[in-house]
């Protein structure tokens, strides 16, 4: 019996996950400044919940503690240059984060957390849980509610993600990438075989 696929070369130790997200957590600080950070450990969790594996020292840490909430937007392709640049510097350092960036906000109509209204789609969280593990630092957000321009919805009222452009983070090396075609239907392009005797 073969105990090895000789086929493929020994990576080591990969976390082969592909695509990851390119979340934006928008937060409000205690003297109400905007901080936005790039998150790519971050998915669904439950139906109306997302996890978000946050170093603890972030500003948007301290901020999401302290209003309870915060709003997670996915990143476009027409955005990638700042949505990486919120990636890359601090709040904790850098006070006019958010002012640099030349972006605009609104505050949520639900949770006391900003809006970026350059990001297409976005979900307004209430904090629910902060997991702390050896093994992860999760802050785990309800989602109340979601928000999402025009433009980026099919005729019949959901998004189409051909429009979104959302961004997805190769962390093999990386990069930003966007979504190609769609190739087939889910919960459909198995089903001959399911169904095969
Ligand atoms: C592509 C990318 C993905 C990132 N993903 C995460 C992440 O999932 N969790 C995390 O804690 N930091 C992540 N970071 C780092 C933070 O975005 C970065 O440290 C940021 O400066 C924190 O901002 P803040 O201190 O204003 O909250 C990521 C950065 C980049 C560029």
């Amino acid at each position: 019996m073969e105990v090895v696929d000789l086929m493929k070369k020994d990576l080591g130790k990969v976390a082969a996950v592909f695509p990851m997200p390119v979340l934006m957590i928008g937060t409000y600080g205690a003297d109400g400044k905007v901080d936005v950070m790039n998150a790519a450990w971050g998915q669904i969790c439950d139906y109306d919940k997302i996890i978000i594996s946050l170093t603890e020292s972030h500003k948007t840490v301290e901020n999401i503690k302290l209003k309870k909430a915060f709003t997670v937007a996915l990143a476009d392709r027409d955005h990638v240059d700042v949505a990486d640049y919120f990636g890359i510097v601090s709040g904790n350092n850098k006070t006019d984060k958010f002012e640099k960036s030349g972006y605009h906000a609104v505050r949520s109509e639900k949770v006391n957390a900003p809006i970026i209204e350059e990001f297409p789609i976005v979900m307004e969280c209430e904090l629910f849980e902060i997991i702390d593990t050896e093994s992860i630092y999760g802050i785990v957000g309800k989602i109340v509610n979601t928000r999402a321009n025009e433009e980026v919805l099919s005729a019949n009222g959901k998004v189409d993600v051909r429009k979104l452009n959302a961004l997805m983070f190769d962390q093999f090396q990386s990069g930003y990438y966007t979504v190609g075609e769609k190739i087939a239907e889910a919960w459909n392009a198995g089903m001959d075989l399911a169904k095969s005797e």
